[in-house]
């Protein structure tokens, strides 16, 4: 019984620490070259873990059927750190940072996926947590 309070803690934490993508929001359009934001949130921040970084990329899926993030991010937008923070214009958005990226100028028209690879550490155990999203867009 007590493992199980255990193990129910610890999946708590996991899906508390999760993220989200803010925006683009799915089914956005782009054109090749383009720059957007990708918002990355974290709606349930848990203060005491640690945020470590994100990697940003988008894949082409010409049959509809995107890949899992986990198993591809496609072309690398962004690597680097995660910082989460509320923004002061807009107090009602979750701790989240913004990413400007560059729609590669290379990439066919059809729809196409944006995946997130999230790399946080859990509580005070320091549980290495890793976690991929994605969101659908369109490029024309
Ligand atoms: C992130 O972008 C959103 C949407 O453009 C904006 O409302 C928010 O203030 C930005 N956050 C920060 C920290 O700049």
């Amino acid at each position: 019984m007590k493992v199980l309070a255990v193990l129910l803690a610890g999946l708590t934490a996991v899906t508390a620490q999760s993220i989200e993508i803010g925006a683009p929001a799915p089914g956005t359009q782009f054109t090749p070259g383009q720059s957007t934001v990708v918002m990355v949130e974290t709606p349930d921040f848990l203060s005491s873990s640690v945020e470590v970084s994100v990697a940003i990329g988008i894949v082409f899926c010409p049959s509809g059927n995107c890949p899992s993030p986990s198993g591809t991010l496609g072309t690398l937008l962004f690597s680097g750190t995660y910082r989460p923070q509320r923004s002061e214009s807009d107090p009602f958005l979750p701790p989240h940072e913004n990413y400007t990226v560059t729609i590669p100028a290379n990439l066919a028209q059809g729809p196409a996926s944006i995946g997130v690879a999230h790399f946080a550490l859990l509580a005070d155990e320091v549980q290495p947590f890793l976690e991929t999203k994605s969101v659908p867009v369109v490029i024309q």
